[in-house]
This record gives C-alpha cells, structure tokens and sequence, in this order.
C-alpha cells in the first residue's frame, strides 16, 4: 500500500482528494496548519499532521516518522484580490514555503509529487482562438511587460513591470546563495503572463518544479485546476471559508438568506449574455484526476503541465440559474461594475489530460449546483453546525 503525503487535505479541494485516495486504498497522511483547513474534513482513516510548511525541520520529521511514497500538495493561499494587496505573504507561502518541501523530498528521494496549479496561469486572452486555453500557451507567448493589474507592494501602489520586478527582486533575495533556482530568460518572459500575484506564484512554482527535476529527479504533475464548486455527493464534505468570494458558494449562502444579496460583476463582457464566461468543474472530479496523475507518474510518467476543466463555459447568469434550480428559491443577483482582474472568459481545453491521464469529468453544472446546495443547506454554519 502506498503512502501519500497531502498537503492541505484539510481544505476544500484538499479533503476530497483524501477521502478519494482512501477510497482506492491509499495510505494517507494529511499536513495541515489548519490555518483554514477543517479537522472535520479529513477522513477518520488518514492520519494528521499538523505543521507548517515555512517549518522546513517540522517537514522533515513528518518524512522521517511515515514512509511517503508521494506528495500531493494543496496548501497555498488562492485569492487573486488578496495577492494583489499582500505579494509577500503569496511569495513565502506558495513559494518559498513550497521550496522547503522540495527541498526536505530532495533530501530522502521521495520522487514523486502532484501540485495544485490553476488556471489563473494563464491571464487574459490576447485573441479569439486562445480560448480554449491549451497547456502550451505559457511556453509559447512572450509578453515584453507584465501584465500584473495594479497592486501594493509595501503600501505603495504599483503594477505591471514594476510590481513585477520587485516580486522578482523579492524572491531572488530569499534563494541569494541558490544560483540553481534563479530564473533564466525564457522563465522571466512566462512569469509576465498571469494578471495576479497569485497566478504568477503558481507559475512560478510550475517552473520550479522543473528545476527539482532536473536538479534531483523529482517528477512532477502541476495541474492547473479552472473554476471548482460543488460538493462531495455523500453530503459530508463542502466548501467552508470565513469570507467566501466564489460566485456558486456566496450564491447559495443567499438562496439560504445569509448575505441579503449576490452582485453580478458586469454585464458588458464580450460573452454571449454578456457576464464573465468559466469552466466549472466539480471537486470530485479533480480528486479523481490527482489520482490519476499520481498513477501517470508511478508507472514512469515524463513531468507534465496539465488542465483539469470540463471544456465546457457558463456564464454568471446560468450558474445563478443553476442555484435558483437546484435550492427551488429565488436568489437576490444585483448589477455591479466590473471586478477588477476578471477576464471575460476562460475555458479549458482538457483533451491533455484525456490522452496522458484518461480522465474525463463526470460531474455537469447542474450536479455542481446540486450537491453545492445539499452541503450548505444542511451546513449553514460550514462543518461547525
Ligand atoms: C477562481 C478561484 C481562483 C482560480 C480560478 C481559476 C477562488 C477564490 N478563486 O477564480 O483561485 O485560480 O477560479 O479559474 O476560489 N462573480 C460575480 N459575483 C460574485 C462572484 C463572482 O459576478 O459575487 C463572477 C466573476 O466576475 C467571474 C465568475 O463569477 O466572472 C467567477 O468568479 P469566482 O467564482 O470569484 O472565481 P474566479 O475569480 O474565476
């Protein structure tokens, strides 16, 4: 039996990789500082270890004491409006904290990992027939400047180039003695692709991960995850955050008359109803794929880049009318402006991961908004109630 090491597996998407692994006979240790993650969300058969991934010696004792065969790590910081105002805590925990894992796994050749990565990789469209994204679109456009939106660095406001440099100059400061991971031209040019602080760290991290292969053969899948909703269809596993800001969630919280009303960002995109267009994809379903990139892997799979999305777009107003089907209530949606930092549409082409992995999702939108609702009606106080 196998040992897989889960960082974040007290989290959202985290937990329902666990409970899938366990499912298929995985041995699992969940690491977690709980920090947002939920002890009720790990399944009773996997065992806890809750550390700090900015602890690198606390790291190695949790490789020391279980037998890891293979990492799958969640535990990141995701909110592109929070990264644009507070670049250096998305620097230390995404990056610099992710390198002291690769670093302890360098150290007692485990060689194996799955990484969580994320559409927001990808930026804005730059023409029509970017969408659907296809994993190669970061290695093949070379933007001259970045494309960070406006953000504060030190309570100065900056962005683009500028923003970009500094978080450059920040992160070569933490690794200054570690010529191996400073980045080459060809890397630079990819890190000015994302809108965010936080989709650039998630590159960042892709591009690491390529390091420690050919540094220490440590194999890799980083799958860049589109947008994820809905909840496990046993009803015991959902999404539980202290301010959610995802369009399904605070929908059904206003289905459930906890928020008085849910804004719909813009009206004016160039999308057929004219709201932003994503590809929602269900946290079973992403489960399933980690598996399945960890099984890639272990029969001698090459390091990847891969998307899990559905392939298929719904507009805003299709997924409140997902929620209003699935909850039978009517939902407060009121006309906003543009949020700033949303593209107008994003899409995946998920035919990579359909080759290389055999999977496929199985969950559709309105299964998403189903099992979103059963979660939170029944858990109107998340895993509290
Ligand atoms: C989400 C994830 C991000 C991930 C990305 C991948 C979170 C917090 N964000 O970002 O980590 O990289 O998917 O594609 O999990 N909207 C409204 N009203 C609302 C909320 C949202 O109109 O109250 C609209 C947005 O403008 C957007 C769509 O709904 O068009 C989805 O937004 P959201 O659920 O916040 O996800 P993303 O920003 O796409």
């Amino acid at each position: 039996m196998k040992t897989i090491l889960v960082t974040g597996g007290a989290g959202y998407i985290g937990s329902h990789a666990v409970k899938e692994l366990i499912n298929q006979n995985y041995n699992v240790v969940v690491l977690d500082n709980l920090e947002n993650g939920h002890r009720e969300a790990i399944s009773k058969q996997a065992s806890l270890e809750i550390v700090d991934l900015k602890d690198k010696e606390k790291i190695a004792e949790v490789f020391a004491k279980h037998s890891i065969d293979a990492v799958i790590d969640f535990a990141a910081y995701l909110a592109v409006g929070e990264s644009m105002d507070k670049p250096e805590k998305y620097l230390r925990n995404n990056v610099l904290n992710f390198i002291n894992l690769l670093d302890v796994m360098a150290e007692t050749g485990c060689g194996f990992i799955i990484k969580s990565s994320t559409a927001a990789t990808y930026g804005n469209p730059t023409k029509e027939n970017d969408i659907p994204w296809k994993e190669d679109f970061t290695d093949r456009y070379q933007p001259q400047r970045s494309a960070l939106l406006e953000g504060k660095w030190q309570s100065k406001t900056t962005f683009a180039e500028d923003f970009f440099q500094l978080f450059i100059n920040e992160y070569y400061n933490n690794i200054a003695g570690r010529p191996e991971l400073r980045l080459n031209d060809n890397e630079i040019t990819k890190l000015r692709i994302p809108m965010s602080i936080y989709g650039l760290s998630k590159l960042l991290d892709e591009i690491i991960l390529n390091k420690y292969d050919k540094l220490h053969s440590i194999k890799s899948v980083s799958l860049r995850y589109f947008n994820v909703c809905g909840a496990h269809p046993d009803g015991d596993l959902g999404d539980d955050k202290p301010a959610p800001t995802n369009l399904m969630t605070v929908a059904m919280l206003q289905a459930l008359g906890k928020i008085p009303e849910i804004k719909i960002f813009g009206q004016d995109y160039n999308t057929p109803d004219g709201t932003g267009v994503r590809d929602y994809i269900h946290p079973s379903d992403l489960a399933t794929g980690h598996i399945k990139a960890l099984e890639y892997l272990f029969r001698g799979g090459q390091s990847e880049v891969i998307n899990l999305g559905t392939g298929r777009g719904a507009s805003v107003l299709e997924v409140i009318g997902a929620a209003e089907k699935a909850s039978s209530r009517k939902i407060n949606a009121v006309k906003a402006p543009r949020r700033s930092g949303d593209p107008d549409i994003s899409i995946a082409d998920p035919s990579k991961a359909k080759q290389l992995l055999d999977w496929q999702t199985e969950f559709d939108l309105e299964q998403m908004a189903r099992t979103a609702w059963n979660w939170h009606s029944n858990h109107p106080d998340g895993f509290k109630s």
